[in-house]
């Protein structure tokens, strides 16, 4: 089949790679004309492991393009993938303007295209946007009726970031919205051959989903931190605990981690989108607030930890090991370190850093604390090391590697150093 996506984020240049892989044409839209060059090099503009590897393999193919011609990759395909960013807005709620910006463009390419299109919302986008600003859009531009002269589907995306090129090519389901049995039909055939249950339900049933299942997991990481913090208190490992608990099939033991809280462009923002959907329909949603709240104090939980160690802050050297909100990335938006180096450096604590990937970022956000070559160096004189994201490589450390530290303490954000390596650390809620 021919698609078109637009927007090349991390969500959209994997799908467009993913499908290309799986046999189809593939253009990827984005008004960034820097970007659509690289992306036809072969260079991903995000770090995303095994993406680069796919991408230089279906552009040698030829099933893949990138472009900054929305015109003719609407008129050149038959699919159109909408996976343009939906930041936070004012108050948390999210910002629809670029959606509401591609679907007016895509409604005025419509108007002169004689062929039945469909037009898939993949963006995460709030229950009833997909109806009431795409769809509304797309008619009003193009003087055609949604049904009849094109289709309207919602396509929500389950990819984590690190490993989206397998959770694209392995999912674990694929949930189709449409508004006719027609439009949903075509893209049904798309994920014909993913081995993976399809489930068909309507335009604001299939958004739901995506918001319900990311909260779900958030809840289910704040709910850990919060036992967590009471077995803290009475001595318990609730990495042990939560190991039991898992074992329940009915609950499974993903996402029963514990640490400094989550992060990233997901969880964050859904969680506090689909609260203020919930005040938009005149109902308070107190546990999805609590969820939020909880994330929000285990993020910083640590700093209080270090000033019940080492007393007041100031001037105290703190080394920060992992910057990424998840390992595999350089990724740091809504990351628990953006807010732990704030409060640390408000506290007139001297940081020290070392991120495998992500320290390029985080430059632009804190120019002026130091960033280290190694963790090693990072460690090396400073009274306190915190590590707060679960990278590989801090798994290797060992005791020789905490030696030169002008104090010993070390907590654990992540469950990650080996006992057997390192002696005597501390962790956030074990
Ligand atoms: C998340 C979802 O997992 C994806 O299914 C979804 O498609 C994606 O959001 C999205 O909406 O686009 P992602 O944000 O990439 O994916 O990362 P996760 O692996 O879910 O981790 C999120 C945060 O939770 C990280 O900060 C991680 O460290 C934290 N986490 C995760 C925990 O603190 N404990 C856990 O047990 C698991």
């Amino acid at each position: 089949m021919n698609i078109s996506i637009i927007g090349t984020g991390y969500v959209g240049l994997t799908t467009g790679v993913g499908f290309a892989v799986k046999g189809n044409e593939v253009s990827c839209v984005d008004i960034d004309e820097k970007k659509v060059e690289r992306i036809n090099l072969g260079d991903s503009p995000i770090y995303e492991p095994l993406l680069d590897d796919y991408l230089k393999r279906v552009l040698d193919q030829r099933r893949f393009k990138a472009t900054t011609d929305l015109k003719s990759a609407v008129m050149n395909s038959e699919v159109s993938f909408i996976s343009v960013g939906t930041p936070s807005g004012e108050g948390g709620k999210i910002d629809l303007k670029f959606i509401d910006q591609v679907s007016k463009q895509i409604g005025d390419i419509l108007k002169i295209k004689d062929l039945y299109h469909i037009i898939v919302v993949k963006s995460t986008v709030i229950p009833e946007t997909t109806e009431k600003v795409v769809l509304k859009n797309l008619e009003e531009r193009s003087g055609k009726k949604a049904g009849d002269d094109f289709g309207v589907c919602m396509n929500p995306e389950f990819l984590r970031e690190g490993v989206a090129m397998e959770d694209f090519l392995n999912p674990d389901r694929v949930v189709i919205g449409s508004i006719d049995k027609k439009s949903g039909d075509v893209i049904e055939r798309l994920y014909e051959n993913f081995k993976a249950p399809i489930l068909r339900t309507n335009l604001k049933t299939a958004e739901m989903i995506k918001y319900a299942s990311n909260s779900l997991l958030a809840t289910k990481i704040s709910f850990t931190n919060e036992v967590g913090n009471i077995c803290k208190k009475i001595g318990i490992d609730v990495n042990e605990v939560m190991k039991g608990v898992g074992l329940d099939h009915r609950i499974s033991d993903k996402f029963l981690n514990a640490g400094c809280g989550y992060g990233g462009s997901c969880f964050p923002k859904d969680v506090e989108a689909l609260i203020g959907k919930g005040r938009d329909t005149g109902y308070e949603p107190k546990l999805l607030q609590e969820v939020h709240d909880t994330n929000m104090r285990q993020k910083v939980i640590i700093v209080k930890q270090l000033e019940e160690k080492l007393g007041d802050l100031k001037g105290k050297t703190i080394s920060i090991l992992g910057l990424a909100f998840k390992p595999d990335s350089d990724d740091i938006r809504e990351a628990s370190s953006i807010e732990i180096i704030k409060k640390l450096t408000e506290k007139g604590a001297n940081i020290k850093t070392y991120d495998p990937k992500a320290m390029g970022h985080m430059r632009n956000v804190f120019p002026d604390i130091e960033y280290s070559k190694s963790a090693k160096e990072a460690i090396k004189d400073s009274d306190a090391c915190l590590i707060l994201t679960h990278w590989k490589e801090f798994k290797d450390l060992r005791e020789e590697d905490f030696k030169e530290m002008s104090n010993r303490l070390i907590i654990e954000g992540r469950r990650i150093l080996d006992r057997e390596r390192v002696f005597g650390f501390d962790g956030v809620c074990w």
